[in-house]
C-alpha cells in the first residue's frame, strides 16, 4: 500500500513563498502560484478552501466543496454568533430600508454618501461605546487601515500586541507609522517599552483587540488601562469579536474589565455579531472629525449601503431587547469550554465564541480537516504556511442557534479527529502553542 503524501509535502513552504514573491518575474510569479492554488480548489491537493456555502449562514448549512458534491453541515466556523444574520426582525429592517432607500448609498460620504441612517447609526454606536462619537466605514479592514494610517503622526510612536489584526498593521504599513510589537497580551512587557521609549515621541498608542480573533483570548484590560494611563499612552481596542460577546449582555470587552475610563478609541466591526459587513470606529468628537478628513479609506471610499447602516441599527435594538440571545450564546460558550478544558484544551475559557484548538507540530493538519469535512463539521483550519508548522491549528466558532446536539456532535468529532490524526498513540496531552504572525 502506497502512503498518500503529507500535508507539508504538498503545500508551498513560507521560503517557497519569499521565492516566488521576490525573486520571479510577474508571469512567473502568478503562474506558479495560481497554478498551485487552482489545483487545490479543483481537488488536485484535496484543499478545502472555497467551499461553497449554498444556503444563509446558519448553524446548519449546504456546502459544496472542491469535488462538487453538496451536503448539509454543521457551521462552526462563522462569525454570525448571535444569528443576527437571519433574525427576522433584521431582515424586516433590511427590507424597509432598501424599499425607501434603495441598495447602494450612491458615494463617499464627504459628498453624496451619507443620509439619515448613517447618522443615526452613528449617533447610537457612540453611545453602545460610550463615546461622544463615532463614523462608519465599508468594512472592518478598512476601518483599522483608516485610523492607524491617519491617527498616529510622525514624531508618533505605536506599539502594539504581536497577535493583533493584519488591517491595524497594514494601515500601519500604509501611514509609515513607526511602531513595536510587545509580547500578546504581556502588560509588564508594555510597561518596559513604554518607559524605555514613551518620552522620546510626541504621542504614544497602544493598539489591542477587546478579543483575539485566532486565539480566542481577552486582552486584560484592566491591567493594560492602567499601564497606558500611568504613562499618558492612547489606547486603541479592536472590538470585532467582543460586540456582542463578551462583557454585560454582550457589551464588549471594555464593558467587561469596566474599563471604559482607560479607552480611548474603540473600533469595531459588523461582520461578526452583527451578521452583516461594515465597520466603525467611535472616540471623542474631535477625534472622529479628524478622521472624516484624514482617513483615505474612509474619504476615498463609497458609504456602507442604507441597507447596512438599517441592519446594525436592527441589530442594536435586538440586542438590547432580546437578551435571551446573547444567553443561549453564554450557554454554549460555557458548556464547550467544559468540555474541551476537560480534554486537556487548557486555553478554552468560554467567555469568547472563539475556541482555538492548536495541534502539535508534525500533525497533517489538512489531513485531519478532510477528516471534519467528511463528518460533516466545518471548522476553520489554520495551516502553514499562514502559520509556522508548530503553531497550526483549528478554529471554532460558536452561535447563539447551536444546540446541545450540534455541540455534542462536534465534540465526538474532535475525539475521533484527534485520536486518528493528532494524539501519538496513548497520548493524552495536547500540547498549547501561542500563535505568533
Ligand atoms: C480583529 C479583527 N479586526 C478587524 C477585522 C476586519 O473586519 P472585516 O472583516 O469586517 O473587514 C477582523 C476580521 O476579519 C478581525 O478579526
Amino acid at each position: 500500500m502506497t502512503t498518500p503524501p503529507r500535508h507539508s509535502d504538498r503545500v508551498l513552504s513560507y521560503r517557497d513563498l519569499v521565492r516566488i514573491r521576490t525573486q520571479m518575474d510577474l508571469p512567473g510569479r502568478t503562474s506558479e502560484f495560481t497554478g498551485r492554488i487552482r489545483g487545490e480548489r479543483e481537488g488536485a491537493v484535496d484543499g478545502l478552501h472555497f467551499r461553497e456555502v449554498l444556503t444563509a449562514a446558519e448553524r446548519e448549512v449546504v456546502v459544496r466543496d472542491h469535488r462538487g458534491e453538496a451536503r448539509p453541515m454543521l457551521m462552526f466556523g462563522s462569525n454570525n454568533y448571535l444569528g443576527l444574520a437571519t433574525h427576522p426582525r433584521v431582515i424586516a429592517a433590511v427590507q424597509e430600508a432598501v424599499g425607501e432607500f434603495g441598495v447602494g448609498a450612491g458615494g463617499p460620504p464627504i459628498l453624496n454618501g451619507h443620509g439619515p441612517l448613517h447618522r443615526e447609526l452613528e449617533d447610537r454606536l457612540a453611545e453602545h461605546e460610550g463615546q461622544e462619537a463615532a463614523l462608519v466605514f465599508s468594512s472592518g479592514y478598512s476601518a483599522n487601515v483608516g485610523m492607524m494610517s491617519a491617527l498616529p503622526g510622525p514624531r508618533d510612536l505605536v506599539l502594539y500586541d504581536d497577535e493583533i489584526h493584519a488591517s491595524m498593521l497594514d494601515g500601519l504599513k500604509m501611514g509609515r507609522i513607526e511602531a513595536r510589537p510587545f509580547p500578546h497580551n504581556d502588560h509588564r512587557a508594555l510597561d518596559a517599552l513604554l518607559e524605555t521609549h514613551g518620552a522620546a515621541y510626541q504621542d504614544v498608542f497602544v493598539a489591542v483587540e477587546g478579543v483575539y480573533s485566532m486565539s480566542g483570548t481577552v486582552a486584560r484590560l484592566d491591567r493594560i488601562g492602567e499601564v497606558t494611563r500611568r504613562h499618558g499612552a492612547t489606547l486603541i481596542v479592536d472590538e470585532a469579536h467582543g460586540t456582542g460577546v463578551t462583557g454585560p449582555n454582550g457589551a464588549g470587552t471594555v464593558a467587561m474589565f469596566d474599563a471604559a475610563d482607560a479607552v480611548d478609541i474603540v473600533m469595531g466591526t459588523f461582520s461578526k455579531a452583527f451578521g452583516v459587513s461594515g465597520g466603525f470606529v467611535a472616540a471623542g468628537g474631535d477625534v472622529v472629525d479628524y478622521l472624516r478628513y484624514f482617513a483615505r479609506s474612509y474619504v476615498f471610499s463609497t458609504a456602507p449601503s442604507t441597507a447596512i447602516c438599517a441592519a446594525v441599527l436592527a441589530g442594536l435594538d435586538v440586542l438590547a431587547d432580546e437578551p435571551e440571545i446573547h444567553g443561549r450564546l453564554m450557554e454554549n460558550t460555557g458548556y464547550l469550554a467544559q468540555a474541551l478544558q476537560e480534554r486537556g484544551f487548557a486555553d478554552a475559557s468560554g467567555v469568547t465564541a472563539v475556541f482555538s484548538l492548536p495541534v502539535p507540530a508534525g500533525t497533517d493538519v489538512r489531513a485531519a480537516a478532510h477528516d471534519f469535512h467528511q463528518r460533516g463539521l466545518f471548522l476553520n483550519h489554520i495551516e502553514a504556511p499562514a502559520v509556522p508548522t508548530s503553531q497550526q491549528r483549528f478554529r471554532v466558532s460558536l452561535t447563539s442557534d447551536h444546540t446541545r446536539e450540534d455541540l455534542d456532535e462536534l465534540l465526538e468529532g474532535i475525539d475521533a479527529v484527534w485520536a486518528a490524526h493528532v494524539l501519538p498513540v496513548g497520548g493524552t496531552a495536547i500540547p498549547e502553542p501561542r500563535l505568533k504572525r
